[in-house]
């Protein structure tokens, strides 16, 4: 295994400084057994098609014991493997396969929370008030005559209140325990020793199992203010922001930084540049770059990236606005476009309505793009993405360009936040379609016996990946050169500020080397000298048209 060496290394040399770590959703990306809902064995099955597509690492959302009240972002076990996905075993053999074709293997921790049905959250529920079993979580008398009404206004992330009353063993109507998410995900009490020991002991369960790093779910909740005061936020912030302009009390608290030091230190203790990533949804930049301080996180998801929208200014305004401020504390800065939480950006990016995240579209959603302009936008999108100075990450599936599944019944959709909303929010399900591998086979080669989880749209057949394997100007060709292009020209790499050609008004022009990127996000072709490397959209007589990136190599 190449890159488990214990060599020490230069910091430029960090292996995810400029990684490509490509983000599988185990649901939906290979089923093995038929059950229609993806595991690890269809993973395993499949890892050679992502060392072919040229990523460096894999980042692997939760496949631990869950209830899957949140697609096992609930968890009961937190170090088991859920029989749906398989088993430890599976486990095992899934990494060293993927160590074999020398890719990294990144686990999803989900410390906020845990699964109402976690034995320590069962246990709380059979105890009395005040004992120690509840003090593992965040219970609290209600307020009224009676208790009736809960300890405070918070509104979970999915919609409706922050709390939930639970009946005591006697029977009679007691305290209430808070939830940022569902009612099925108890928000564990982080001010506690015992808490923290205990994930301590799960990052070295998994560790020693060979992962190579943690992607840290919700790394901007766990700590809460004194107090617990009323807040109520906007729409867009409740979805899952927080801030240093909102202050809103249960997101981005100082104390949670004391955590990730912690489990820098755990982390540190093991060989071969093991690595922590922050899912904090905070800004500015300035305030997300904490995430990252030297002594903290590797990295952090660029959600400031994520949610600008389609334009040349702001585009450029983020890139070098991450860079500086990452830069600032030692860190490279990380692109994302797509991840499961998010509408697909080859529908987004096109979508002529602001949708805040989480919310998703469907049917009813006005401003739905036309499929082939998203896809041409979202390939224009993901190689200007690719040539930049940092980590970049993808979310299965936007190699092959796939739009946002719009067409999902109702009585289909599986996202609490569908439910808890009674239908007024989408939700997610959209962007968690199971993948399309072969056009001509049952559910396009997902599940053997033809099932799927959620319904997958029509187009997912013209989009599958063996119909893009070797097809001239497809997505997958286009995201393969682009990753072979990137690590054989050390794009990516380094962490100083992009370089702008002066251009037109909406177009993005930068260099590394002699290597030229241009992206055109202006209304009207450009003209473009050079020799074509790679590009989203074939040049004509020498002009790029709009919504189009290139890279051409110009000799110095
Ligand atoms: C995950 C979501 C999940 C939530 C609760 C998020 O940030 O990415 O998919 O619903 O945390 O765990």
């Amino acid at each position: 295994m190449a890159h488990t060496d214990a060599a020490p290394r230069t910091p430029d040399q960090e292996w995810w400084r400029s990684s490509v770590i490509y983000q599988i959703y185990p649901r939906s990306f290979a089923d093995s057994d038929g059950s229609g809902v993806g595991d690890l064995r269809g993973i395993t099955a499949r890892l050679d098609a992502l060392a072919d597509l040229g990523v460096d690492a894999i980042w692997l959302s939760p496949f631990y014991t869950s209830p899957q009240r949140d697609a096992g972002y609930d968890v009961s076990d937190f170090r088991d493997v859920d029989p749906l996905f398989g088993t430890l075993a599976d486990f095992d053999a899934m990494v060293s396969r993927a160590h074999g074709l020398g890719l990294r293997v990144i686990a999803d921790i989900v410390p906020n929370h845990s699964s109402d049905q976690h034995p320590w959250f069962q246990a709380a529920l059979a105890a009395a008030p005040g004992s120690p079993e509840r003090a593992r979580y965040i219970f609290r008398d209600g307020k009224g005559e009676t208790g009736e009404l809960p300890p405070n206004n918070w509104e979970s992330v999915f919609g409706g209140p922050m709390w939930t009353r639970v009946t005591e063993a006697d029977g009679t109507p007691g305290q209430w325990y808070l939830h940022i998410f569902d009612t099925s995900q108890p928000d564990f009490n982080w001010e506690l020793e015992e808490v923290r020991a205990e994930f301590d002991d799960t990052l070295r369960f998994w560790l020693d199992r060979g992962v190579d790093g943690f992607r840290v779910d919700v790394a901007h909740g766990l700590i809460k203010a004194d107090g617990l005061p009323d807040f109520v936020q906007s729409d867009e912030e409740a979805s899952m922001g927080g801030g240093a302009a909102t202050k809103s009390p249960y997101w981005a608290q100082d104390g949670v930084h004391e955590v990730w030091r912690r489990w820098r230190s755990v982390v540190d203790e093991y060989e071969g540049d093991r690595i922590l990533a922050a899912e904090a949804w905070v800004y500015p930049l300035e305030f997300m770059a904490n995430w990252v301080r030297p002594d903290e996180m590797h990295q952090t998801f660029n959600f400031g990236y994520m949610e600008t929208p389609w334009d040349a200014a702001a585009l450029r305004k983020v890139i070098d606005d991450s860079i500086a401020t990452f830069g600032a504390v030692g860190a490279p800065s990380t692109w994302v476009l797509s991840n499961h939480d998010m509408i697909r950006h080859a529908t987004r990016l096109a979508l002529g309505e602001d949708t805040p995240q989480g919310h998703g579209v469907g049917p009813d959603s006005p401003g739905l793009p036309d499929i082939d302009e998203g896809i041409r936008r979202a390939r224009a999108a993901s190689l200007l993405m690719l040539s930049l100075p940092g980590g970049a990450y993808l979310y299965q599936g936007e190699e092959l360009g796939l739009p946002e599944a719009i067409d999902i019944p109702g009585d289909a959709r599986q996202d609490p936040t569908w439910h808890r909303t009674e239908g007024e929010r989408y939700g997610r399900d959209g962007c968690r379609v199971p993948l399309p591998w072969e056009a001509e086979a049952p559910a396009f080669g997902f599940s053997p016996a033809g099932e799927t989880w959620l319904p997958q749209p029509e187009v997912y057949g013209v989009l599958a990946r063996d119909r893009q394997l070797g097809a001239e100007g497809s997505t997958l060709e286009m995201y393969r050169a682009a990753l072979r292009l990137r690590r054989e020209l050390g794009l990516g790499v380094g962490a100083g500020a992009v370089t702008w050609d002066v251009t037109p008004e909406g177009v993005l022009a930068h260099r590394v080397g002699d290597v030229h990127v241009v992206a055109n996000v202006s209304g009207a072709p450009v003209a473009v000298e050079g020799e074509v490397l790679v590009a989203s959209h074939a040049l004509e007589d020498g002009m790029l048209p709009a919504d189009a990136t290139v890279w051409v190599r110009v000799p110095e």
